[in-house]
């Protein structure tokens, strides 16, 4: 059965199309068609006769290696991390961990780029970044792209499965990561792509129990080696359909740095486990199995070893691939009431700012600070909730503030936040509001 009848817009001749896989380029709406044998040849001419097309791979090479020059001076670890300082509050380590990683990767990229073809190369060192929720995982990688000037695609691993089934093929972190070198490769190949909810790819079942294993998880994360390890990823422009001969675009995933980040809950409970089997530590993994032990969870979780990812139900070769493995640790209140204060896009001076638009001064009492940590601390997501917190009791506020153009000024304070009172609302008197 004939499907459709089209004219090449290239050689003029008339195509049958039987099957639609067949239609690699057409736009029903203008009419604009090549067949397939037309794609071909210009591939082909494009491969074999374009005399150019070295040497401006040559000159995108030097130009690049040029900027990486200026870009390393620019990005050295303690300036990353003092930028990282301006919007994180603790996480030391992850902090260091991925200003050194972000620097070297610089560096490993103007060797690359000097040394063309040589043998001996400078491993990546792709990175695992584990903690609980709402410490700041994501958001220390969001804070860190918007940084750097290398390509940068956050992709949530949990949306990924194995080819064939629902959902998008691995090689959907890599496109993404081609649109945001805006569709350079040689920028795309040397791009960083983070994993979030990486911890969602686990084996339901971890290593002691291989019969069990949920095939799908197991599935994501051989087809992740792969990419992970460096090979040549094929993938399909965007919208379009991925059949036999759509135009695919190649990237070699080598030298693109990779960060894999999740909660991973309950690895502590591992590495007590191994503790106390352990030599070392004996005594100490038994009191934290029993109860829940705040403390101790950051004394574990920085303890964790490349077997305990295993046994969480990571497959050994990923874990064998991510060499670095960085730690957060659970926030505290008294991090969380810097958190709320502190870094630039701080909850507290959002708010201000919104209401310095209506005249408003806002100001929160210390104590009414405390309160909020507090209650974040009681529902155990981190820092997470802290703006859910503030935002209840804002609403009514904001809702009736821009009824009138009076300069006022509202206090926040602590029975506000623990029993729900109305803020008070004070009238300014010849005072400019900023
Ligand atoms: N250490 C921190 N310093 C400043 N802000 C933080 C910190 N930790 C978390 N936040 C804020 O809390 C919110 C949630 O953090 P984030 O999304 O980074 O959590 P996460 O660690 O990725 O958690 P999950 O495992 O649930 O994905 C963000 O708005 C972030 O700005
Ligand atoms: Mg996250």
């Amino acid at each position: 059965m004939i499907l459709q009848e089209f004219q090449c817009t290239l050689c003029r001749r008339r195509i049958k199309i039987v099957d639609q896989f067949d239609m690699p380029v057409y736009d029903p709406n203008t009419g604009f068609a090549i067949c397939k044998k037309c794609i071909r040849d210009i591939n082909h001419y494009l491969d074999e006769h374009d005399p150019h097309a070295h040497d401006e791979e040559q000159n995108l090479k030097e130009i690049f290696a040029g900027e990486l020059g200026g870009l390393l001076k620019k990005n050295k670890p303690h300036v990353i991390k003092a930028y990282l300082d301006e919007f994180i509050i603790r996480q030391e380590r992850a902090k260091k961990i991925l200003s050194v990683a972000a620097y070297n990767h610089y560096k490993r990229m103007k060797y690359d780029c000097e040394n063309d073809g040589s043998e001996d190369e400078i491993d990546k060192s792709n990175v695992i970044i584990m903690g609980p929720t709402g410490c700041g995982k994501t958001a220390l990688l969001f804070h860190l792209s918007k940084l750097l000037d290398i390509p940068f695609a956050v992709t949530d691993a949990s949306s990924l499965t194995e080819a064939g089934f629902v959902g998008a093929d691995v090689e959907v972190a890599v496109r993404n990561l081609y649109y945001a070198a805006g569709k350079d490769i040689e920028k795309t190949e040397h791009g960083i792509i983070y994993l979030d909810e990486f911890d969602k790819i686990a084996r339901k079942s971890g290593a002691n129990n291989s019969i069990t294993a949920d095939p799908g998880h197991e599935g994501v994360q051989q087809a992740m080696l792969k990419m992970l390890e460096g090979s040549v990823v094929e993938f399909t422009a965007r919208g379009q359909r991925k059949h036999p001969e759509a135009p695919t675009i190649k990237v070699n995933t080598r030298n693109i740095l990779f960060i894999c980040g999740g909660a991973f809950v309950g690895i502590d409970k591992i590495v007590a486990k191994r503790l106390k089997k352990g030599e070392t530590n004996i005594g100490f993994g038994a009191e934290i199995e029993s109860k829940e032990d705040e403390s101790k969870f950051d004394e574990l979780i920085h303890q964790v070893r490349p077997e305990d990812l295993m046994e969480y139900g990571i497959i050994p070769e990923i874990v064998g691939r991510l060499p670095i493995i960085c730690t957060l640790e659970k926030l505290d209140e008294d991090a969380l009431l810097r958190i709320l204060t502190e870094p630039k896009n701080a909850p507290v001076k959002q708010y201000e700012k919104l209401l310095a638009m209506d005249n408003v001064k806002l100001e929160f009492e210390e104590a009414a600070l405390r309160a909020v940590a507090r209650k974040a601390i009681e529902r155990k997501t981190g820092a997470r909730s802290l703006k859910g917190i503030i935002e209840d009791v804002m609403l009514d506020v904001m809702f009736d503030i821009p009824k009138s153009n009076e300069p006022r000024k509202i206090v926040i304070t602590e029975a506000c936040i623990t029993e729900g009172e109305r803020p008070k609302v004070l009238p300014v008197k010849d005072e400019a509001q900023d």
